[in-house]
């Protein structure tokens, strides 16, 4: 069957159950993006106020946190350069006023908690319990209507309630997002492709701020759910991350026991350490999410150096040595379901069988060519609309470089007692925005498969 056929066969299908998955609980991070789509004119202004020299220091090596104006215009350039994203901590009061004064074109929901909130939540109509390290009402005017609650404990009894009942007057997180598109220039730097540069101006979320109803009711909130996704560990450091893990540990363990499945959102963890902690703590997991520079930066702490170069040397990514990064980490930590995305397909490691694994798939890449067009899904009908976006004919030396090493068909292979699971995406040429894709694909290819089971 030609793609196209398959595509709306599973779009099909998951629209019309996924109504029928159970809560979801979704801890640990959200925060406002602060969303400017980047002027070179303006940005060439701003950094030779400050002083050019100064500010180019830092587009061949990244700080490691913006401790003022040069440090954060020079992480913007290095971001450029590469057509990298990059996310960096703000830490100095004076360059997030900067920041305020530079201004946003947008604000929208952020964190992996918020955006799949709404997206889960507010499109799919798909209940969810989301943590919210700070409610301000900025923050809960940013979550749709639907069925997304938070728990608040009143007189010691724990109540869900949509983020604008909680009525929350809590801090504001701010993460400033700074956009630019493919062939942005600026000075004599051109990016090669999309993409952003984040500074967070937020004390929260980089620490992971557990709040106190989490910490308190716990095995409560676990009950309500049917699955859990788990985000946002990516910025912690050597220094701060024992309690942040150890508590989710015990959340872990209390899902495991009420029979609630786990995905881990890996994103870019920079932190060796914290990255080879999470690593130790995969098999926890029922399922992990990650792209190429992240399966490879695992790949770097698990010893596997080659196999790291390699994930990181074509584009596309060359689908065999994937599969072999992906055994080797499901061998090493006994994680059922490995996710793959990259710009162009995904691939699906299960330790179980069927098609509705690659129809979650197919479902996932309609709904982020819908994130990609519109930078805010609204509803499943934005969903159904990107079947107007055609499938990436780059990949097809994927598909074929996986059916003579795999026998794969329509997407399918068995290898070594597992299955994996193939699809080429829709790829939106002139994307209005790069932020939160990787959450939309993750989330929706975990819940559709529960849909579908
Ligand atoms: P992440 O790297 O986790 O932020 O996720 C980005 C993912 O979004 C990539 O792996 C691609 O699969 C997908 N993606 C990026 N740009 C586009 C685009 N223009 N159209 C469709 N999907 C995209
Ligand atoms: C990170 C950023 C957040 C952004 C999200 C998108 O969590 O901190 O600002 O919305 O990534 O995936």
């Amino acid at each position: 069957m030609a793609w196209n056929a398959l595509y709306s066969s599973a779009f099909e299908k998951i629209r019309s159950r996924i109504r029928n998955v159970g809560r979801v609980l979704l801890a640990y991070n959200t925060n406002i993006d602060a969303v400017k789509y980047l002027d070179g004119g303006d940005l060439e202004r701003r950094v030779e106020a400050v002083g050019k020299d100064e500010v180019f220091r830092y587009t061949d090596e990244l700080p490691e946190r913006i401790e003022n104006v040069h440090q954060l215009l020079g992480s913007i350039l290095w971001s450029i350069k590469r057509g990298k994203a990059a996310e960096l901590f703000v830490e100095s009061c004076s360059t997030r006023f900067y920041m305020r004064r530079w201004g946003w074109d947008e604000l929208r929901m952020g964190g992996q908690v918020g955006i799949m909130a709404n997206l889960l939540g507010g499109v799919y109509g798909v209940p969810v319990i989301a943590h919210v390290p700070q409610l301000s009402r900025l923050q809960a005017g940013l979550f749709k209507d639907g069925p997304i609650y938070v728990p608040r404990v009143e007189n010691g009894k724990l109540k869900l309630l949509h983020p604008r009942d909680f009525s929350g007057d809590e801090e504001n997180c701010v993460h400033h997002i700074y956009e630019f598109p493919r062939g942005f220039t600026v000075f004599d730097l051109k990016a090669p492709r999309e993409n952003r540069f984040i500074g967070s101006a937020d004390d929260y979320n980089p620490n992971v701020h557990i709040r106190p109803e989490f910490h308190e009711h716990f095995e409560e909130i676990a009950g309500e759910a049917e699955v859990a996704i788990i985000s946002g560990l990516q910025t912690l450091t050597k220094e701060n991350y024992h309690e942040p893990l150890e508590t989710l540990r015990g959340h872990l363990e209390v899902l495991e026991e009420r029979g609630v499945p786990a995905h881990l959102e890996f994103a870019f963890t920079s932190d060796e350490k914290v990255r080879k902690a999470l690593v130790d703590m995969l098999g926890l997991f029922h399922s992990v999410g990650l792209n190429e520079v992240e399966l490879a930066s695992i790949m770097e702490v698990l010893g596997n150096r080659a196999i790291a170069k390699k994930l990181l040397t074509n584009d596309p990514v060359d689908p065999v040595t994937v599969t072999d990064a992906m055994f080797k980490l499901a061998e090493k930590t006994g994680v059922k379901r490995i996710h793959f995305h990259t710009y162009g397909y995904y691939l699906v490691l299960t330790g179980y069988k069927g098609e509705y694994v690659r129809d979650a798939l197919l479902f996932a890449a309609l709904a982020a060519a819908a994130k990609a067009k519109l930078g805010d899904v609204r509803n499943i009908d934005d969903v159904a609309k990107a079947m107007d976006v055609p499938v990436n004919e780059r990949v097809g030396g994927v598909e074929e470089a996986l059916a003579e090493q795999y026998g794969m068909r329509e997407g399918i292979a068995e290898v070594n007692g597992h299955q994996l699971a193939f699809v080429p995406t829709r790829i939106v040429v002139r994307p209005k925005s790069t932020v939160g894709i990787g959450d939309t694909i993750s989330s929706s290819a975990f819940v559709g498969e529960f849909a579908l089971r």
